[in-house]
């Protein structure tokens, strides 16, 4: 370990430490380090349908809307901040109140909430090519000069896990954020990846899903950028 591990390192040490993975309709945690590496998503989810990944989704709006109107694919939301852990499954919990739980369609039992950090999990339990889509919504953008480089779009690591488990027959990348000054970075950074490449449309299909910062911003007038990312076989 390094002896001034920056703020990133400091994240990742704690995250891996308390991580867990939590099923939304039942509400159980199981500690992270009980699942194998890599995680089998077929007896993971106990089907095999495709899975689509959301890093970093915050209050969980995306993620129940999303699941909900997809029941036939097998979704995770990765978070790192255990208030918004918290937030998510308040969310998830009110909506089965007030909604039930439709056993038929199986509503909620694709989803679940991962506890950790999303570098950790993509770069340990995230099986090479399987994941159909990622979500990227809002990252944090660290403005401040000296804060850049915590910047998930900077971690080599990161990119290279990224592109690794995404499926290689079109896996997707779905990236919108606010901050123009880093949406041209994140372009620069992906231009870089020779197994990713640009889509033309940037709409995604669940682009009328808005996030909690995106319906925040939206309200404040800022302008939304958007990208999607294809990954090829070669
Ligand atoms: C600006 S918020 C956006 C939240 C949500 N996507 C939205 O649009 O409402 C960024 C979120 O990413 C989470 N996050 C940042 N880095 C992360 C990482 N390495 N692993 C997991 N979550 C992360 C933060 O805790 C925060 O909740």
């Amino acid at each position: 370990m390094r002896e001034n591990p920056d703020y990133n390192d400091l994240y990742y040490q704690n995250t891996t430490v308390h991580s867990q993975i939590i099923d939304i309709v039942t509400a159980r945690a199981v500690s992270l380090g009980e699942f194998p590496v890599p995680i089998d998503w077929e007896a993971f989810f106990g089907n095999p349908h495709p899975v689509e990944i959301e890093i970093g989704s915050g209050k969980g709006r995306f993620l129940l809307e999303a699941s909900k109107r997809h029941p036939t694919v097998n979704y995770i939301g990765i978070e790192r901040a255990q208030k918004y852990v918290a937030l998510t499954q308040e969310r998830f919990e009110k909506h089965i109140r007030h909604f039930g739980v439709d056993r038929a369609s199986g509503t909620f039992s694709n989803v679940r909430l991962a506890w950790t950090d999303a570098n950790y999990f993509l770069t340990r339990y995230v099986p090479t090519g399987s994941v159909q889509a990622y979500h990227i919504y809002f990252p944090d953008p660290w403005p401040k000069k000296r804060q850049r480089k915590r910047r998930i779009f900077r971690n080599q690591d990161f990119l290279s896990a990224l592109t690794r488990t995404l499926n290689p027959n079109r896996g997707r990348l779905y990236i919108a954020t606010d901050y123009e000054e880093y949406f041209q970075e994140i372009q620069e950074r992906l231009s870089g990846l020779s197994l990713l490449h640009p889509v033309a449309t940037d709409a995604s299909p669940d682009q009328d899903i808005a996030t909690n910062f995106e319906m925040k911003y939206v309200l404040e007038g800022r302008e939304i950028h958007r990208s999607v990312y294809e990954r090829c076989s070669s």
